[in-house]
């Protein structure tokens, strides 16, 4: 047998990736189909009074204008609001308010840009200090008594910090396709959560869940940005309905900036305080941030990471909402965990040096086994094996700490960081089915989406070691709620929640063949000793939940709910660690700031697919690297909506901006979180390291910059 690790593979879709053959969702082609365009909103708030569709329909090929009333009211009363629809009011700029569908895209561009809604503008707040935004406080998160604590510290760091508002652009962007066919909706749209998806759309319009089916077999690139429905979806699925026509929608990449997730502006007051032996033991951090008149991005996430880095048994967190007219903010990696650990962790690298200590040395005495939130201990840690490799790797015992000290002879500053991250480790539940054939076939299918992040390469991993079976031969059907339920995959737990339930699902096919055989002794692999025993196929069915999870979360599942769990479980609290050491070079004319090298260890539990995990670390980085130096996405205070909402102004990393980026892992299983011992990754790699990168910029030049992105204006 195996002492546990999984070797290197290739990505299992790496081949058809390249060739251009894998589907992704607009890939789709089908007779019949029209194309839609929607028509976003010329103001900030308001309603439309009236929207002229003449000129529209007009346009050559142009099928029909959907409007307000060609959709149901939503129920009355009684749960939740269902996802909006068109209804005639504007609650930010460039939200849908028609949609246009043609015979091709070109009529439907035409045609959208030819509606004329008539408006009823109202007053509008976009920005965080706008007029009339009013603080609305959110829940505390608390561990002993931090203000007594901060009373008597030896030590203490009070400091602020802000990060701006940012967009993710993964390459695929937003689509959907519905087919109306027999009664029955399909839905093809790159979702990282494809019940949530069907779920959203059937009560947007009013149907039967039973009868829409998702699919999202492939995403390019979510982070965050596809849970649930987006804006257009229940209107594309519509429009199919209202025709009877396949009808598909890509959105323009300027929409996507104005009606998908955002990262929302964050500020971060933190008072940090160390007793007399540099033990930190007392932190009280206030955070505030953008928020929606609706939306529900909490800010009790900030604290999850921050107070569980060290085990600060003191820790008093506040949180406070500003809702301004914009669409909802939501998850985008790191959602909470990276703003929150580039304010924590400069906080701690400003006492470090407040106590005249080594940044690493000072995080690696800060080590604990307890989550001192929960008061229970953490399952597994390795922080400080990763500062430890880190640091050897990084060559860290080179750096001279003053700032300011390791220029070269012709001006430019070095300056070399470094910063910890944390990210709850979350599992979902999980359904599976496994077939094995005669004939060199297996199908595997169970809940999870392939965004890129490497998940079917994870579940072949773990079926190719477990079963004799034929790769070539191996088909994972996912993403697609006609395969299995689909849990929503996000917040780096897809391996550590899709994993288990594929090592379940090949050892309990492993003891029905063993059954079937009845000690008989067959050559070959699965698939020849099915043969050579006259059985087609053979096949099983499995679940797994989570830790303190029960059969009513498999119902859930079923139905198309959440079944999220963690970091806190009964008796231990998961969490997944990284450390960033990072060197920067400010020219000394321009002062533009390079990032020539960045050393990233990983403890994110056992290593599934150390191909793709490795890659997830590097994306990460080089978005810590965007995050720290690029990306800001400015607001229009004057007329709503965002400034820049483009590729070419919204500056992301390139390749010119990215160098070495060396990615180990820790690879030791956590004894409890799951049967394969593998907790959080994609999400954890981007936490931490625009504060090694601001940690290193004032190594560099002495200046502590605490509102991202740090431009060339901030070091002149
Ligand atoms: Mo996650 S916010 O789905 O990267």
């Amino acid at each position: 047998m195996t002492d546990g690790t999984f070797p290197d593979r290739d990505r299992i879709d790496g081949r058809d990736k390249v060739r251009g053959v894998t589907a992704y969702a607009a890939d789709v082609t089908l007779p019949e189909l029209l194309h839609a365009m929607t028509v976003p909103a010329t103001i900030a708030k308001g309603r439309v009074v009236a929207m002229a569709t003449d000129a529209a329909m007009a346009v050559p090929g142009v099928v029909r204008v959907l409007t307000a009333g060609d959709f149901p009211a939503p129920p009355a009363a009684g749960g939740p609001p269902p996802p909006p629809t068109l209804n005639g009011t504007v609650a930010y700029r460039g939200e849908p308010v028609a949609l246009v569908v043609a015979e091709t895209l070109e009529a439907a561009i035409e045609g959208a840009r030819l509606v004329r809604p008539d408006y009823e503008a109202e007053e509008f707040v976009v920005t965080i200090d706008g007029p009339g935004v009013v603080r609305e406080p959110g829940q505390d998160t608390v561990a002993g008594d931090a203000e007594a604590a901060l009373a008597g510290a030896a030590t203490t760091i009070t400091a602020s910090y802000e990060t701006p508002i940012q967009h993710h652009n993964p390459i695929e962007l937003l689509s959907t396709t519905a087919i109306w066919s027999g009664g029955r909706l399909t839905i093809y749209e790159g979702s990282q959560s494809s019940d949530n998806l069907r779920n959203d759309i059937a009560a947007a319009l009013g149907l039967d869940r039973a009868i829409v089916e998702v699919k999202s077999p492939s995403v390019g690139g979510s982070f965050g940005q596809k849970v649930g429905a987006q804006r257009h979806s229940p209107l594309v699925a519509r429009a199919a309905i209202l025709t009877g026509r396949p009808v598909k929608l890509v959105v323009p990449r300027g929409q996507v900036f104005h009606t998908a997730f955002f990262r929302p502006v964050s500020r971060h007051t933190i008072r940090l305080g160390a007793n007399d032996a540099g033990r930190m033991f007392a932190a009280r951090y206030e955070v505030e941030h953008l928020q929606s008149r609706t939306g529900r991005f909490d800010t009790g996430g900030y604290h999850h990471s921050p107070s569980r880095l060290y085990g600060i048994e003191n820790y008093l967190g506040t949180g406070a909402d500003y809702r301004v007219d914009t669409q909802a903010p939501g998850a985008m990696r790191g959602p909470h965990e990276h703003p929150a650990c580039f304010a924590f962790e400069s906080t701690v690298d400003e006492l470090a040096y407040a106590l005249g200590q080594d940044p690493v040395a000072f995080r690696r005495a800060n080590d604990t086994a307890v989550d001192p939130i929960a008061g229970q201990p953490l399952s597994s840690r390795f922080l400080n094996e990763c500062l430890a490799q880190g640091a050897e790797r990084f060559g860290w015992s080179r750096r001279t700490p003053a700032p300011g000290s390791m220029a070269e002879p012709d001006g430019t500053q070095v300056g070399w960081g470094v910063a910890s991250g944390a990210h709850p480790t979350l599992v979902t539940a999980a359904i599976a089915t496994l077939r094995v054939g005669a004939d060199g076939r297996t199908r595997f299918a169970t809940s999870g989406h392939e965004m890129g992040q490497g998940m079917r390469t994870a579940i072949a991993a773990v079926l190719l070691r477990e079963l004799d079976i034929d790769e070539a031969g191996l088909e994972i059907a996912i993403g697609d709620t006609s395969a299995a339920p689909q849990q929503v995959t996000a917040g780096g737990w897809g391996t550590a929640s899709t994993v288990p339930v594929t090592l379940k699902a090949a050892e309990s096919l492993r003891d029905r063949m063993t059954e079937l055989l009845a000690g008989r002794t067959v050559a070959g692999n699965l698939h020849e000793q099915l043969a050579a025993i006259g059985s087609p196929s053979l096949s099983v069915e499995v679940s797994q939940v989570g830790p303190g999870q029960g059969a009513d979360t498999l119902e859930e599942l079923r139905a198309g709910g959440f079944t999220l769990v963690g970091p806190e479980y009964p008796e231990f609290t998961t969490m997944s660690y990284i450390a960033h050491f990072v060197e920067v070079r400010i020219e000394p004319r321009t002062r533009r700031i390079r990032v020539p090298r960045v050393v990233s260890v990983v403890d994110c539990g056992r290593v599934v697919s150390p191909r793709t995990a490795a890659s997830q670390v590097r994306g990460g980085v080089v978005w810590g690297i965007g995050a720290a130096l690029r990306e800001e996405t400015e607001v229009d205070p004057r007329f709503g909506g965002f400034l820049n909402a483009d590729l070419a102004d919204y500056v992301v990393p390139v390749n010119a901006d990215v160098a070495e980026i060396d990615v180990r892992f820790i690879d030791q299983p956590d004894p409890l979180v799951n049967t394969i011992g593998a907790k959080t990754l994609g999400i954890l790699s981007i936490v931490g390291v625009s504060a090694a990168i601001a940690n290193a910029v004032y190594h560099a030049t002495g200046k502590r910059l605490r509102k991202l992105p740090i431009r060339i204006d901030d070091l002149l």
